[in-house]
């Protein structure tokens, strides 16, 4: 029988490259560098099967017309970088990795967390810099996180995993927001408190963790205003995406004081950072590293794999978004 032909548009773990070339006639991106979003749009006419990252764009505009293509097999849980509706609307089933990535994003917001509040890239950068003349009373005075609030807006697993560790390992009080009712047992040992609207959550809250989709009404949710609401005194931690906050906002209150600081593992037109963002002490910067583990970058492979192979078979896909 022929084999299904796959494109992955970038390298991915090896153990899932090896899977995916003895299952399928399957094309590997070796060089590893970003396909454009018409040789993306192309490779649908080319290929049963796109498997994309969040780093690339599929646009309405390449789904129009025939393809080739039955599936969009989404490395990543989110596909705000993908036209849903215009895919879907061709023909195609796109498929998406939930739940595998849910405790490593969770452990790179507490990462974010603890380096902001104990400034530990500013100290980082201090010492290897061999500007750190010793030991000092006030030197680098941090915040401490037991008894703070956290806030989270976006209380789905991945939001309830961060807000487990905050609670477990640091002692924090949980406070969050969500659109819809969250099922108590989903909560269970986690004592956090539902407000009504994210304003009362940001208003009351030391440290904001972000777990929203990107895209959509939840572009820019984080305005000028709302980011003010957190205070001088607050924190805003995002590894959702990067839209999700106005980041010409977001940089004018940290400049202005009106927040304490930021840390962010997600920016609007990544891999682009702004450079006064760049140049502030006051924020912790990473590249989105939240699903970067060797361990769950596999696990996000076999997913994938595991949504293509149901597919091919004619079984039910367990991962469709639509
Ligand atoms: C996702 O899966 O959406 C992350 O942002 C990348 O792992």
């Amino acid at each position: 029988m022929t084999k299904a032909r796959i494109l992955l548009t970038r390298r991915w773990p090896a153990a899932v490259e090896h899977r995916l070339s003895r299952d399928y006639d399957t094309t590997l991106n070796t060089d590893d560098v970003p396909m454009t979003t018409e040789a993306i749009g192309a490779a649908l006419n080319d290929y049963d099967a796109v498997c994309p990252t969040v780093s690339d764009r599929l646009p309405a505009r390449i789904f129009t017309g025939d393809h080739r293509a039955r599936i969009i097999g989404n490395f990543g849980v989110g596909f705000n970088h993908i036209d849903i509706a215009a895919a879907n609307g061709a023909g195609l089933t796109v498929t998406n990795t939930p739940g595998v990535l849910t405790d490593c994003t969770a452990d790179t917001a507490l990462t974010l967390m603890l380096m902001l509040a104990r400034r530990a890239g500013e100290g980082e950068r201090e010492l290897r810099a061999g500007h750190w003349s010793g030991w000092r009373p006030t030197h680098m005075m941090g915040t401490r996180l037991r008894g703070k609030t956290l806030g989270i807006i976006g209380m789905g697993r991945i939001g309830i995993a961060t807000a487990h560790r905050a609670r477990t390992a640091l002692g924090m009080k949980v406070i969050y927001y969500n659109r819809s009712e969250v099922s108590s047992d989903r909560l269970t040992d986690l004592n956090a408190q539902r407000r009504d609207c994210i304003e009362a959550v940001l208003e009351e809250a030391d440290v904001v963790s972000l777990h929203l989709p990107g895209g959509g009404e939840n572009t820019h949710l984080m305005d000028a205003e709302r980011i003010a609401l957190i205070g001088p005194e607050g924190f805003v931690i995002n590894t959702a995406r990067g839209d999700v906050i106005d980041q010409t906002a977001l940089i004018t209150a940290l400049r202005e004081g009106r927040i304490k600081g930021a840390g962010l593992d997600v920016f609007e037109g990544e891999p682009q950072v702004p450079a006064e963002l760049i140049a502030m002490e006051n924020v912790v910067l990473l590249p989105h590293l939240g699903s970067a583990t060797t361990e769950t970058r596999e696990d996000m492979g076999h997913m994938v794999a595991d949504n293509l192979d149901a597919f091919f078979a004619g079984r039910a896909v367990p991962n469709t978004v639509s």
